[in-house]
Formats: C-alpha cells, structure tokens, sequence
C-alpha cells in the first residue's frame, strides 16, 4: 500500500469537490473582542473584525471569566490530572455541575470534555440502559448526534426537519411497550430556526418517549437565567436529558447534559467516553461555573445580543439581501453557489477586514451556501456601519440577485 498516495488521493478529491478547508489564522485580542489579529499568507499582520465566532456574548473575554480561571490556576495548577474515576473530580468539577443542574431545574448534571462527547457518550449509551430502544432523530440534527446515534446501535429512524406530523407516523408504526428516544435541536445553527418542542414534548407523552434536546445554540442567550429555549417557552420540565456547551455563549470549553440523578450515575459509569478520558482542567471548570453564573443574571447582554441582531438583519433586508429570518440571533444570507461565496467571505477579509466563514457543503446542502454572521453584544454600531456597507458593495460587485424592494 503507497500510503502518501492515498493520503494525496482523499486530499485531491476534497479539491475537487470544493470541500477542501483553509482555516484562517487568527489571534483575538482580550479586552478588544470581536476585534482579532489575522496573519495573511505573507506573513503580514492585519486587523480585522470576527462575524462568525460562535462565543456569542463574548464571555471568553469577560473579567469575572478570567478572574476565575486565574484564580484556579493558581490555587491548582494547569491539568486535572486524571480521568474523573482516577483523581480528575475537583472541587471545580462538582461545583459547575451543581451550577448546571440549578440552572435547568434538573437533579443532576454530567460534565464532558466536549458538547459534540457528551451528545456522542449520551446517545450511544442511552441503548445499553433500554433494551430494544429506538431512536427518533431530525434529519437536520448536529453531526454529534448522528454519530452518537450510530454507535449506539439500536433501530432508528429520521424524521424530516421539525415535520411533528412526520414524527407521529414514525411513532405510530413502533411496536408498544419499546423505549422509544426523540432527539432534536432547540436552535439548529446553520439556518437560525427553532425546534417545535411543545409539539415534541405533546408526541412524547402521548407515546410514551423520552426526549433529548440539544441546546448548544442557546444556552446562555434564551430564557429568563440563559438556560435555553425551553426554559424560555416553559417547557424545560418535560425535556428528559438537555445537551449544552460551555463554549459557545459560555465562552470556554466543554459540554454537559443535565437530566435526573439516576441518569446521570448510569451514564457515567456505562459510557466510554466519559470514563477513559482525562477531565477538563479546574481552571476551564471555574472559568464556565463564573459564565453560567454570571449569565444567568445578566439579561441586559441577552437583550444587546438579540437587538444587534435584529438591527443588522433590518440592514440586510433593506438592501434587498437574502437573509434566513426565523427570529434568533443567528443571522444567515444565502448566496446559493459555493464560488462566489467563497470569493465574498475572501473580499470582505482582504478588502474589508470582515472574517465570516463561508458555509459550504456538506455543512448545509448543495445550493444553499451562505454566510453566517453571529453578531454579539460586543460588536458595535461603527462594525455593523462597515459590514453593511461592505456587503452592498461586494453583493453587486459579484452580480448576485437581490430582493425587488420597490413592490
Ligand atoms: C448543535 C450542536 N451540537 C453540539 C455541538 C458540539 O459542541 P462543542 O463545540 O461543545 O463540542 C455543536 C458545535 O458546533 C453544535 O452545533
């Protein structure tokens, strides 16, 4: 076997299908967020302004977030030093877990290195706990998700995006008496739409499922203390198991389910990815603890956040931009062919100081690429001046289609 060739072969192929990734070498600046430091291919240091970070409130710069992780890294030093069976539970780790657990209302909450782990470790050990589950998933759920699914190894089924109607011919046709699970999202992030979790919850009592809800766009931005769209629509009590992330709106790393204490000690006993792992280090835990802390009662910058991005969704909308409006604060323009948004996202960072990714296949489908931008509390009214003239310069200067605002 010629190894490099086959390497280069699955390399070439990404090329050619316009898959292949360049990642954009950026240093943010603390204190100066969303502002950042990209050093281009030459080498040279330029300014620029982040639109498509996903720390949404800017919390990873905030001072009661730093001041806790110094804080513990002084008193603890930098690792956890284990897995959490093996020495790596600190003090740090059970105090973010009750904060998790407070801040849904459930027994119990378990702490994973990732968001994308603990959906995978979740939704993989779920069947080992129910014998002949079945799993119900949205088709349009995060790749975590799937795969947690997948290795989990039960029957499955998928249900077409937040079609309840759907969801209820798939229950229908499942023997009674099986475990049954319904996975969905509560904001899925590519589109900014919301999940139906009313409808959801209505279908799973009525058949006798559980249900797990991944709210990773929306922990620390919905909801009266940020603990997501369910807990802002009332319905957070008939959510079994609720996903988070620490690293989004939290701004550090990590993620978590919160869901009964009885739940919560099997899987941490039965799921690999939880056990054989070493435990995210104290500081990162105090860091999230003060964010979940602080968020909960810091409506003032869940307010900014969704007004900024109303605000530049009005701007968009007023210049004829395509913009995916399902009311979040996600704020997508579809530019439909993956060319010319790639040349867009290219222009607006070398001859605007704009970063935002373009979104391209297979992250959405075919035909929908798109720019996403993720406005935050922390940018201002002169970076929303500069990217809305920037994009009405660059969308007619690439001839793409603009709304008829005349009729
Ligand atoms: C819907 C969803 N779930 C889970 C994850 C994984 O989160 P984390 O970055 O904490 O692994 C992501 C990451 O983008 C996501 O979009």
């Amino acid at each position: 076997m010629d190894y490099n060739a086959a390497t280069d072969a699955a390399i070439a192929k990404l090329h050619e299908e316009g898959r292949y990734r360049t990642f954009i070498n950026i240093k943010r600046e603390k204190g100066q967020f969303p502002h950042a430091v990209w050093t281009d291919e030459q080498g040279v240091d330029r300014d620029i302004t982040v639109w498509c970070g996903n720390d949404y409130m800017g919390m990873g710069q905030h001072p009661v977030v730093l001041n806790a992780m110094h804080d513990a890294l002084d008193a603890t030093g930098a690792g956890s030093g284990g897995t959490r069976n093996i020495s790596g539970t600190t003090v740090y780790h059970n105090e973010l877990e009750a904060e998790l657990a407070d801040l849904h209302g459930k027994e119990s909450a378990l702490v994973f290195t990732s968001a994308y782990i603990a959906n995978d470790a979740t939704l993989s050990t779920l069947p080992l706990l129910f014998k002949d589950m079945v799993i119900i998933s949205d088709e349009l759920n995060h790749a975590s998700m799937i795969q947690g699914i997948r290795h989990g190894n039960c029957e499955k089924h998928i249900f077409r995006h937040n079609d309840v109607a759907h969801l209820r011919e798939i229950l229908e046709g499942i023997e009674k008496g099986r475990p049954i699970l319904i996975a969905f999202e509560s904001i899925y992030s590519m589109d900014g739409d919301f999940g139906p979790i009313e409808d959801i919850c209505d279908l799973a009592d009525e058949f006798g499922a559980m249900t797990y809800i991944d709210e990773v766009h929306a922990v620390g931005m919905y909801g009266p203390r940020g603990a997501g769209v369910a807990e802002r629509d009332n319905l957070m009590g008939r959510i079994d198991i609720i996903n988070g992330t620490l690293a989004k709106a939290y701004g550090v790393m990590g993620g978590y389910i919160a869901t009964s204490a009885r739940l919560v000690d099997a899987i941490r006993s039965y799921a690999p990815a939880f056990i054989f792992t070493t435990s995210i280090p104290p500081a990162v835990a105090a860091g999230a603890t003060a964010s979940v802390r602080h968020l909960k009662g810091d409506q003032g910058l869940r307010d900014l956040q969704q007004q900024h991005a109303k605000v530049l969704k009005l701007r968009l909308k007023g210049l004829g931009l395509p913009i995916i409006d399902h009311g979040s604060h996600i704020v997508p323009v579809h530019v439909g062919d993956p060319v010319k948004c790639k040349n867009l996202s290219d222009m607006l960072l070398m001859e605007h100081g704009i970063y935002v990714q373009p979104i391209n296949f297979p992250t959405v489908p075919r035909g929908t690429e798109r720019l996403r931008f993720t406005p935050s509390p922390v940018h201002n009214p002169k970076m929303m001046d500069h990217l809305v003239d920037a994009m009405d310069k660059l969308w007619g200067q690439c001839a793409l289609n603009r709304a008829d605002l005349t009729g």
